[in-house]
């Protein structure tokens, strides 16, 4: 696995000149085109990389940009793989284990998600404070990858307290109300049922999804610092008077990318050090 992992990331390096992104961003269903902030961009099709996939959800390209974001070298991942899509879960991180091996120290996770919260309306954005993992699955099942990280790693602070203070810091300079909360992570594709909603509510989840936690959990594996960005894109079932859809999310997401383009930027600028 280790030498998959080094044979991609080669691939990109050979292809990277001297960049060398300090941040890594994936950006999550409907949200790609912050990728159209990044300066002296490279860019790179997942399809001339080896050993990626292609991204088979609408509102997700399938693209690394490489360059930089108010000066600040970053990775971009235009597009993300989920475990519904019939990819493993060692698939669905070696895009965060590649970047890491390129040199990243952060990595920004952001996601469409379903708001459970009452306080949540759908546009608004949330600062991921920590998730819950209902897939019953994890990227570190098998044999330890040692050249990454521990066995048992740490999951105290899997999204980095002192990159949600810059995030809260970069909505407050922007006048952004960013809320905080718990991101309850599920296998998907079917949207949760009523009764899974208010099971996820009691159990202290604000938001759910279908993304984020097998890469936060690879990224806390790596030494990566994390944090995580979410874009209520619905009221979750049961919560919402009218059935769910992708269209939904991919409409709200929309709506809601100035928010979340300017937020990021500047949250990318703050994490320069
Ligand atoms: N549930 C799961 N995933 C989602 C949702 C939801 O309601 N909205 C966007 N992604």
């Amino acid at each position: 696995m280790f030498a998959k992992i080094q044979e991609t990331a080669e691939a990109i390096k050979d292809k990277m000149g001297n960049k060398a992104p300090h941040v890594g961003i994936i950006l999550g269903s409907g949200l790609g085109n912050f990728a159209e902030k990044v300066e002296d961009a490279l860019i790179i099709p997942y399809t001339d990389i080896p050993n990626f996939h292609q991204t088979t959800v609408v509102g997700h390209q399938g693209r690394l940009i490489l360059g930089t974001i108010k000066g600040v070298e970053v990775a971009v991942m235009q597009g993300r793989f989920h475990r519904y899509e019939g990819h493993s879960l060692s698939d669905v991180v070696l895009p965060v284990r590649v970047l890491a091996q390129l040199g990243i120290k952060k990595l920004i996770l952001t996601n469409a998600s379903g708001g459970i919260n009452n306080n949540y309306q759908p546009g608004e954005l949330v600062c991921i404070t920590d998730h819950i993992n209902m897939t019953g699955d994890s990227p570190l099942i098998g044999p330890n990858i040692s050249e990454l990280g521990d066995r048992f790693p740490d999951m105290t602070e899997a999204y980095d307290n002192e990159l949600n203070q810059i995030l809260g810091e970069a909505a407050n300079d922007l006048g952004i109300d960013l809320k905080s909360g718990v991101y309850g992570g599920v296998l998907g594709p079917a949207y949760e049922t009523p009764a899974e909603i208010n099971m996820l509510k009691i159990i202290g989840a604000d938001m759910v999804g279908m993304s984020t936690v097998p890469e936060c959990i690879a990224a806390n594996h790596a030494g990566l610092k994390v944090c995580g960005v979410s874009c209520i894109t619905n009221l979750a079932a049961g919560i919402s008077p009218t059935k769910l859809s992708h269209d939904e999310v991919k409409v709200t997401a929309n709506l809601a990318r100035e928010k979340f383009n300017s937020l990021l930027e500047l949250a990318v600028q703050k994490m320069r050090k």
